[in-house]
């Protein structure tokens, strides 16, 4: 990427993946931040705070996004890069659904309309409104987050895959709709040790590891590496795509 100070705005900020993307591009950029809780950046001493700021929303809130749109707009003439980040995560077998009743019922349709809004949604919502403020810059830049799950299918993530296949699509249309000043790509990283996947088994971790050619979790470092070559200068042409991490062959 070139050496220019760039404005960053990342989704889902407070912990995991979006924590240390905001922490390595907050070293040389500009970064403004967002989840529904706000980081812990006491005592890390390679966040730099003084170049971050953080605003506590819900991303499938479109009044909250434009909101944070507004308040960008009136600080920062610009914006040069969008990560769609912020996600959540829907564990559910779809044989399993039919057979739920009640509380639990309850409990997966509200987990599977968060994850839509989450997201489809909050992703659908980010990228439209701040391309008013990337399409300014020439070399304006959208990121989306998928996932290996994506192209593997893998069993259990029929919804949580579906929304991420939808951040593909959207990725696609809007590289068309938002040409040729801002391109739309997507990364899909194999497992990352977070949160999100911290109650998986050894097993399931093993199993799906071992459907890739590397047979390896992805680290942040990797998922940094395909940002920086999205968001440098000379991939401009570069629109529409998604890069899987861990050798995907299908
Ligand atoms: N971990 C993996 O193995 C893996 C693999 C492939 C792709 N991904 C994708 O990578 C992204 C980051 O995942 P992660 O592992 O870092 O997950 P994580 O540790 O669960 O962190 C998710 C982040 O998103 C924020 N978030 C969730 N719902 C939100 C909402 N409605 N509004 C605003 N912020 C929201 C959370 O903050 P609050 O709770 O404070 O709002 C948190 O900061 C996700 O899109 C995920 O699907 C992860």
């Amino acid at each position: 990427m070139s050496d220019d100070r760039k404005i960053f705005l990342i989704t889902g900020t407070s912990r995991g993946i979006g924590y240390e993307l905001a922490r390595y591009y907050s070293r040389d950029h500009m970064v403004y931040g967002c989840s529904r809780s706000q980081p812990d950046t006491d005592g890390d001493d390679q966040f730099n705070s003084g170049n971050y700021h953080h605003t506590c929303l819900d991303v499938a809130d479109p009044d909250a996004v434009e909101g944070l749109f507004n308040t960008i707009k009136k600080s920062s003439k610009n914006l040069d890069v969008l990560i769609n980040n912020a996600g959540t995560y829907a564990d559910l077998l779809a044989p399993l659904f039919a057979r739920m009743k009640g509380d639990a019922k309850a409990r997966a349709v509200a987990d599977i309309r968060k994850t839509l809004d989450t997201n489809l949604l909050g992703n659908f919502f980010f990228s439209s409104q701040f391309f008013p403020l990337l399409k300014k810059n020439e070399g304006g830049r959208i990121i989306n987050l998928s996932s290996i799950a994506v192209p593997l299918k893998l069993v259990g993530t029929s919804i949580y895959a579906a929304s991420k296949a939808a951040c593909e699509t959207l990725a696609q249309v809007m590289a068309r709709e938002f040409a040729p000043k801002v391109t739309v790509n997507t990364v899909g990283p194999s497992i990352v040790d977070s949160e999100m996947t911290a109650d998986w088994s050894e097993e399931k971790v093993r199993e799906t590891l071992a459907l890739l050619a590397l047979n390896k979790k992805s680290t942040v470092a990797d998922i940094c590496h395909v940002i920086d070559f999205f968001i440098n200068p000379r991939s401009a042409v570069i629109t529409g795509e998604s890069i899987y991490l861990g050798g995907v062959i299908t």
